[in-house]
């Protein structure tokens, strides 16, 4: 008994175990062989030979079960450390992601505007009437309103039109000088082969002690930029109108599709719109409590960029997630 005892607990392993099983409960195993020599027992003690006898199999049994759980378990936890995967493994092949083109544009447009100096905001997406429209010098009922159709929320909220509320934002938790770009989404209720319900734009702002800063300060920097940005074009200063500068002007680029000659994209003008600009709003400054300052502002519309640094046809597919368009990027 002690022999057999032994002989479990000494199995290493499952193969040496299920050895030791045929040996010990097998058909011509030890207990089986035990088992029959009842015959042979006289009948009076028959009784007390076949108790001891099972009584000695089931205690074998208990150590053979206790022993076959220890081992399994030690079985598994060897599995699972042999399979294990290690994620952050270098593998040295597979294909690189990248960046997509808007993200690309947009950082290349901060990156110009940081070694500048000019500080990164964020605004917020959601907005309310007086951020994006109010301090904007766009009272309630002004016509130029429509030209940004809005998301409102039941409790008139809405969602920013453009990134120029960012403006309100900063100047509202800071004093000047203010130089700073507030790049984002935004989102206007509109789909067609030029529009998307959301957007990206980057708004841009300085502001400094009156008479410091031009129109003239703003056409410099703003030629840099977008020599910058589209190489050796023509650079076009238009006047338009905005309601939060006064005077405004529209920045045309030579076209770069047809090299001014006329052509679709430019709608045979020679010239492609990228930005809107001009010097603040005397009213902008009041909305938040400025005075004695001057400062110029602009916006641009980084998907339009992106289509025109790339000559990405339509807007739409930058939103399409399409691994073809985006293979090109890496
Ligand atoms: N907010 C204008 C838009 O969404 C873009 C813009 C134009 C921003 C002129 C400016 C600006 O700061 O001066 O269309």
């Amino acid at each position: 008994m002690e022999n057999l005892e032994e002989k479990i607990v000494q199995a290493d392993t499952l193969e040496a175990l299920e050895k030791v099983r045929v040996e010990l409960f097998g058909k011509k195993g030890v207990l089986s062989a035990q088992f029959a020599k009842m015959k042979d027992i006289p009948g009076p003690e028959k009784k007390a030979f076949a108790e001891g006898l099972n009584s000695q199999k089931s205690q074998l049994q208990s150590i053979f079960d206790e022993r076959l759980t220890i081992l399994k378990n030690a079985e598994m936890e060897r599995q699972l450390k042999a399979e294990a995967i290690d994620v952050s493994l270098y593998t040295g092949s597979g294909e690189k992601g990248a960046l997509h083109p808007v993200a690309q544009t947009m950082d290349k447009i901060i990156d110009y505007f940081v070694a500048l100096n000019f500080s990164v905001e964020s605004g917020t997406l959601v907005e309310d009437d007086f951020h994006n429209f109010e301090a904007l010098n766009l009272p309630k009922h002004h016509p130029a309103r429509d030209m940004q159709d809005t998301f409102y929320f039941a409790d008139g909220g809405l969602l920013r039109t453009h990134t120029s509320p960012a403006q309100i934002r900063t100047m509202l938790k800071e004093k000047p000088p203010i130089r700073m770009i507030a790049p984002g989404a935004v989102f206007r209720r509109d789909y067609d082969l030029t529009h998307t319900p959301m957007f990206h734009q980057v708004e841009g702002l300085v502001v400094l002690e009156k008479g410091e800063v031009s129109f003239a300060n703003l056409k410099s920097i703003l030629t840099d930029f977008l020599h910058h940005m589209f190489g050796d074009v023509e650079i076009r200063f238009r006047p338009s109108f905005f309601p939060f500068t006064e005077p405004s002007a529209e920045v045309d680029i030579s076209c770069i599709f047809c090299k001014s000659e006329g052509c679709r994209v430019c709608s045979h003008t020679g010239w492609l719109e990228v930005l809107g600009s001009g010097v603040v709003d005397p009213n902008v400054f009041k909305a938040v409590g400025y005075e004695n300052v001057s400062g110029y502002a602009f916006g641009l519309g980084v998907e339009r960029f992106a289509m025109l640094m790339h000559e990405i046809p339509d807007l739409r597919s930058l939103f399409e997630g399409d691994i073809r368009l985006l293979e090109q990027f890496r």
